[in-house]
């Protein structure tokens, strides 16, 4: 870290209320509202006549006569450049092979003493914690987050948060857990994210692999692919570009988390989790065995039954079901589902095909309804 300019030591005195063995301390770090600098950078682009349209999911992209033509339910929209800033690509991309999704746990907590650290902290256990500090304009909360699993990988991500509050509490003076959630994000496989021309085509571009710090990286890539769209020199381009290849560094993580992807195609198509509808509890998921045939049955907390292929629209791996966030998730390129199988994060970008489901009235029980 020295070596590269950066201001740097080594400490083993923390603001914080426990003790660590050794630190490693970065000066002149700054914190910021992400909420508050998305919408001065969406309030910048319509003054510059930009407009955003939110809820419009990308299903068909077509590059024809030095233009794209990029489709959304209701409208074409023709581009001379395009941008997949989509976290992964979507559809299919060569990149979505060195990039692996994961999914991070975080909490906030108010705390009895009124103690909240100032600075950021990351641990160096795996999976790994970090802690902050959430000024808003008259609250304040500690966050903490880690835990982190590959996507779809985790058997019960209950236990994530189980483990997470656990970490908290044996830390802090916590008067009440205010929130949690979970979020996702693509591991690249050298340490950098791939920013550039999407390969195979001039004039499409990617940013993506952004690890946990979307906010740095995302600003960097939007310089970087702005400078390529008009033809300036970028001095970071080098470093980040999207065609680089690196096996030097980059082979041992290639291998791991592809042969996860082919583990998952071939393995997951064999596991079942329940026989019948009746095993799928209320707000549950499981992959059910039904006459040979593999069906992703979630039950909303209304008792409803939704049934759907669990072949994944993207390239056909097996979801499998996430128990705090009520979604199907897909462990090989982080696609998510709702539990009615409805795509709701790419890289696919079509819904899990959906299966019918009857009440059996003699038999008391739900069965797939047979086509006439
Ligand atoms: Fe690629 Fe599901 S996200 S197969």
């Amino acid at each position: 870290a020295s070596l590269a300019g950066l201001n740097v030591s080594l400490t083993d005195d923390l603001p914080l209320p426990f003790g660590v063995k050794k630190a490693l301390r970065f000066e002149n770090q700054a914190q910021f509202n992400a909420q508050k600098y998305l919408n001065g950078l969406a309030r910048s682009l319509r003054e510059k006549g930009c407009q955003i349209f939110e809820n419009s999911l990308v299903n068909h992209v077509e590059e024809k006569d030095d233009y794209f033509w990029v489709r959304t339910a209701s409208a074409t929209v023709k581009a001379k450049s395009l941008v997949m800033a989509t976290h992964i690509p979507v559809f299919f991309n060569v990149l979505q092979a060195v990039v692996a999704p994961y999914r991070s746990y975080v909490m906030a907590a108010k705390l009895r003493s009124g103690n909240y650290p100032e600075g950021l902290f990351w641990d160096t256990a795996k999976p790994y914690h970090y802690i902050r500090t959430y000024q808003g304009d008259e609250v304040k909360y500690l966050v903490v987050g880690g835990e982190d699993h590959k996507t779809g990988h985790g058997e019960n991500s209950e236990e994530n948060f189980q483990r997470l509050e656990k970490y908290i509490r044996e830390r802090f003076d916590v008067e009440e857990i205010s929130y949690r959630w979970s979020g996702q994000y693509y591991e690249p496989a050298d340490g950098l994210p791939y920013v550039g021309r999407s390969p195979f085509s001039k004039k499409a571009y990617v940013a993506t692999g952004f690890s946990g710090d979307g906010l740095v990286y995302g600003t960097i890539a939007g310089l970087i692919i702005a400078d390529l769209i008009t033809g300036k020199e970028n001095k970071w381009l080098e470093a980040y570009d999207s065609t680089r290849f690196t096996p030097a560094v980059s082979v041992y993580d290639f291998i791991k988390e592809n042969s996860d992807v082919v583990k998952h195609y071939l393995g997951d198509r064999i596991r079942a989790d329940a026989q019948e509808f009746s095993d799928v509890k209320d707000g549950e998921g499981k992959i059910v065995t039904l006459g040979g045939q593999k069906i992703a049955a979630a039950r909303d907390e209304n008792g409803e039954l939704h049934a759907c292929s669990p072949a994944c629209t993207h390239m056909g791996c097996f979801v499998k079901w996430n128990n705090s966030e009520k979604t199907w998730d897909c462990p090989c390129h982080g696609s998510r589902f709702n539990n009615n199988g409805e795509v709701i994060y790419g890289p696919a970008v079509t819904s899990l095909k959906k299966i019918e489901v009857e009440y059996d009235a003699e038999k008391k029980k739900e069965k797939i309804k047979k086509r006439k």
